[in-house]
């Protein structure tokens, strides 16, 4: 079976590219390395010993896409590429909307010119907005989220189900992550964030390798049990086999069409300080930090069920906090300068 990987080049994607080609799928990875670099599909070729086909374009170049199509028998489509800072979606949301929901519209476009007819799609617990309670559940109305950049998840989950109902061999899941954190065990990938990051782990741990100074806390003065945020932090790695339970969950149900979402996460809220002292822990050094004020849009505390994930993508999030901190530690301390090194 071949996957088509948009965004395969990017910190989930190249996670997955690996899980996939260890379940013995063909790849091809898409991506216009706006946030990325080709290194990433290089080690990954390495850590597998096997080959990927690399093709650079634009999901918004759909004639570039109808030859990759026209020349390939794919077979499913997993689509990360997208922006994806909170922030900076407000400062540009026609860039946000065009990358991600425009080009989202191009690859769907494509595909049913070519009769592909399986997509899974890179959601986000975002999706949920303000007005759910936690833990978040599928059966959920969608929400509105503050951001542009969630806005455009909400967008896209809409698309796909008028798409559904429009065509009844379209056959989509919407995968929703909760907080991807870690690298793989062999600390040879793992998030590489141009610039300042905006996650909190890749943060912690260049503070931790003296590329930055001091972490800051957004806000103590949440109704958690620390007064931080809380969040459901998932390992990459359990995020990548995700990928492989839904194209797996795809084959068994072959008479399936529509759209079918499902959350991925560990089910446990974590607080910011809780992640700070679990990672002081697994490095045996203080992380010097400063407590600001709460970030406009900040949520205190969510949280997945991902029960149904759970059973019928017979998919669990196993990896303990513990080894998202020690896998972290490693891919950055091999690399303090990511792929550049
Ligand atoms: N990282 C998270 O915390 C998180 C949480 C929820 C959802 N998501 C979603 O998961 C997906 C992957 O996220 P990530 O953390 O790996 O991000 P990433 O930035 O590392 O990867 C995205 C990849 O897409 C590529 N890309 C972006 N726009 C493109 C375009 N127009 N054409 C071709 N390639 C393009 C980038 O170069 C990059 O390689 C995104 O859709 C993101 O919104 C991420």
């Amino acid at each position: 079976m071949q996957v088509l990987v948009t965004g395969g080049a990017g910190y989930i994607g190249s996670h997955t590219v690996l899980s996939l080609l260890e379940n013995n799928y063909d790849v091809i990875v898409y991506d216009n390395l706006t946030n990325s670099s080709l290194e990433s599909i290089k080690r990954v070729e390495k850590l597998t010993s096997k080959k990927v086909k690399f093709v650079e374009g634009d999901i918004c170049d759909k004639e570039k896409l109808s030859q990759l199509f026209k020349q390939s028998d794919i077979d499913a489509v997993i689509h990360f590429a997208a922006l994806k800072a909170v922030g900076e979606s407000a400062e540009i949301p026609l860039r946000y909307y065009q990358n991600n929901v425009h080009g989202t519209v191009c690859i769907l476009e494509v595909m049913q010119q070519y009769q592909v007819h399986n997509f899974i799609f890179s959601s986000s617990a975002t999706v949920y907005g303000e007005e759910n309670d936690v833990p978040y559940v599928e059966t959920m109305k969608l929400g509105s989220p503050s951001s542009p950049y969630g806005a455009s998840k909400v967008m896209v989950e809409r698309i796909l189900a008028d798409l559904a109902l429009s065509d009844n061999k379209f056959r989509g899941v919407s995968l929703r992550y909760f907080n991807p954190i870690g690298a793989h065990e062999s600390g040879e990938i793992g998030e590489d964030p141009k610039g300042i990051p905006n996650n909190l782990l890749p943060y912690i741990a260049q503070v931790a390798v003296g590329k930055r100074d001091k972490l800051s806390v957004f806000g103590e003065d949440f109704p958690t049990k620390d007064g931080s945020c809380e969040r459901d932090y998932l390992h990459v790695m359990d995020l990548a086999q995700g990928h492989v339970a839904a194209l797996d969950w795809l084959d068994r149900h072959s008479e399936f069409n529509g759209v079918e979402a499902f959350n991925l996460g560990t089910g446990n809220g974590v607080s910011v300080f809780a992640i700070v002292q679990a990672f002081e822990k697994a490095i045996n050094k203080a992380i010097p930090f400063e407590v600001s004020p709460r970030r406009a849009g900040d949520l205190s505390a969510f949280w997945a069920n991902a029960s149904k994930a759970n059973k019928e993508l017979n998919w669990h999030a196993n990896r303990s906090l513990e080894q998202m901190m020690t896998d972290t530690w490693r891919w950055q301390s091999n690399n303090p300068n990511g792929f550049l090194d």
